[in-house]
């Protein structure tokens, strides 16, 4: 595969980027009152507003040549066809399979693998069902209460966010809960208030070698074993979901009670497998197919648009423009909806741990572009009050998305429209600016003088062209969240292409797990080992300081 910056879309975007780099936003919008019209796209309730980005005809234009020049096409033909595009691991790459609603055939190796998700879904609908009806009985025959999920990474954080997200969908069904850090105080707090007879551990893991996964529930076992005083409690208590049905069976959980994954779902990519047990626990399988529903027609979006109007390909351009020519090291996401609230942090593992390369999946080192952005974002209007001061007036350029869903389900007076006020301003106060001559009009009809005016001035002026994408839809329910999660997830796809990386590994995170294991059994052992001399000072700190 050629290097990025030798591709002519590269070589040609580069002498584009230097005629467009000081021109305004303003003069954009003031010269072309289609602007908007043209560079907004839409899919089911989705309004996606992306007129303001510093990019004009000639730069989408430039940038869809780049996506055929890198084979965007062929890349999602590919996944979506079950070939084995995860290199390094010598896997197929199937999350789509999983929501696949149409029954179209999807193969791994010639077999068909959508009987296979069918059959997990009715075993999820099945287990679902029966616990939110009371029916599955605990080991002294109560009903359960409440279900503890302990997973952590892909196995956490797509689950956590997509319950949290639907909470006004969960009516009836039992409080959820998600333990995923190994400091004690995750499992010890949530555990507290809990029944162990009425509650319910979902160990999620896709691997079942995660360290911190199953530390909680080899703690969670002995909780729950102590308060009931059998060990056969743990069969009624205790359901597994991964794709090691070996190592499930050496924890000491039964085969009738593991739901089944494969190795074609990635970890980041699997809140639409049986990792979404607890969401389908929460909100009940006929929301957990809709959240598969609307995910699926974010896919079909994706795999049968023009390349100019497919909007998970847009945003993952224009994000490699920002990346690639303006310097912009990070991405914010913002969401105006507090249900969202944890959609920055499942969006951090998703995009960091697929594009945070620097070699490509050809093996060669990244050279002379950079590839995934630092991930980040809050809550509006909370983060307003926090860290918008850079994105305003910072030395950074920062993209941004701004999210926010027309309705609240839970109007109150005025809350929602001053929510969806301040999102809309914020957009176009990073984008507008405040020029000088705007400051000083200001300053000037607030009765400073004029060396009041010169004093301030400089401090009151944004220079705005600051980029944002607005998304928009009707409300947040499942079929709309799903479907604004498979567009990042194809984003995240595109990007990966471009960059001529393989966004499906993460090897990146086994170096520290291999030595955490080392300096585990030094702290057991009571010795530092062979490190280097911080290393050792701080074992030996910790051997030293603790009680
Ligand atoms: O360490 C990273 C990681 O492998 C993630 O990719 C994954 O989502 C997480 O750990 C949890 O893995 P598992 O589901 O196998 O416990």
């Amino acid at each position: 595969m050629s290097s990025l910056p030798d591709t002519a879309a590269w070589r040609s975007l580069t002498a584009h980027y230097a005629e467009l780099r000081s021109v305004h936003l303003r003069a954009l919008f003031q010269d072309d009152s289609e602007r908007v019209t043209r560079m907004t796209l839409r899919e089911g309730g989705l309004r996606f507003d992306f007129s303001k980005h510093r990019a004009t005809d000639e730069t989408l234009a430039q940038l869809v040549g780049l996506a055929e020049e890198r084979d965007v096409a062929g890349a999602i033909a590919r996944m979506f066809a079950g070939e084995r595009i995860n290199v390094t691991e010598g896997r197929a790459v199937l999350h789509v399979a999983l929501r696949n609603r149409s029954n179209r055939p999807i193969r791994v190796d010639g077999r068909n693998v959508v009987p296979m998700v069918s059959a997990a879904l009715a075993k999820m609908r099945a287990f679902s069902d029966r616990l939110r009806a009371g029916e599955h009985k605990g080991h002294t025959g109560e009903a359960i209460s409440d279900v503890v999920n302990l997973g952590i990474g892909g196995s956490d954080l797509g689950p956590r966010m997509v319950v949290e997200a639907l909470a006004p969908f969960a009516k009836g069904g039992p409080r959820v809960h998600f333990v995923s850090n190994v400091d004690g105080a995750d499992l010890a707090r949530t555990l507290a208030p809990l029944d162990p007879a009425r509650t319910l551990f979902i160990v999620a893991s896709k691997s079942f070698t995660t360290q911190e996964t199953l530390t909680n529930a080899r703690s969670a076992r002995a909780w729950l074993i102590e308060r009931l005083k059998e060990d056969a409690a743990v069969a009624k208590h205790f359901v597994a979901v991964s794709s090691n049905a070996d190592a499930v069976r050496s924890f000491g959980i039964d085969g009738a009670n593991v739901f089944e994954m494969w190795d074609w779902v990635g970890g980041r990519y699997s809140l639409w497998s049986t990792i979404g047990l607890p969401i389908a626990c929460a909100v009940g399988m006929d929301r957990f197919e809709e959240l598969l529903g609307g995910a699926h027609r974010m896919d079909e979006h994706f795999r049968t648009s023009p390349l100019s109007e497919n909007i998970p390909v847009v945003s993952a351009l224009l994000g490699v423009w920002y990346a690639g020519f303006f310097g912009a090291a990070s991405h914010a996401v913002l969401p105006y909806d507090h249900g969202l609230r944890l959609l920055p942090a499942w969006l951090q593992q998703l995009d960091m741990e697929s594009n945070g390369k620097r070699v490509r999946a050809d093996g060669e080192p990244v050279e002379g572009y950079t590839t995934g952005p630092i991930v980040w974002g809050g809550t509006g209007t909370d983060a307003q009050h926090s860290f918008f001061q850079l994105l305003h007036q910072g030395t950074r350029l920062v993209p941004v998305d701004f999210l926010a869903p027309i309705e609240s389900h839970y109007p109150r007076g005025d809350h929602h429209p001053k929510l969806l006020a301040n999102m809309i301003a914020q957009a176009e106060a990073l984008m507008r600016g405040r020029t000088e001559a705007e400051a000083r009009a200001e300053l000037g009809a607030a009765g400073l003088d004029e060396d009041g005016i010169d004093a301030l001035a400089p401090h009151k002026v944004f220079e705005g062209n600051r980029p944002s994408t607005a998304i928009l839809f009707p409300q947040l329910d499942p079929e709309t969240l799903g479907a604004l999660l498979a567009f990042y997830e194809h984003r995240v796809f595109v990007q990966g292409v471009i960059w001529g990386i393989n966004s499906f590994d993460q090897w990146g995170v086994e170096l520290g797990k291999q030595l955490a294991k080392q300096v585990l059994e030094e702290l057991e052992g009571g010795s530092a080992g062979d490190h280097d001399a911080s290393t050792r000072g701080l074992i030996r700190a910790v051997l030293q300081g603790r009680k």
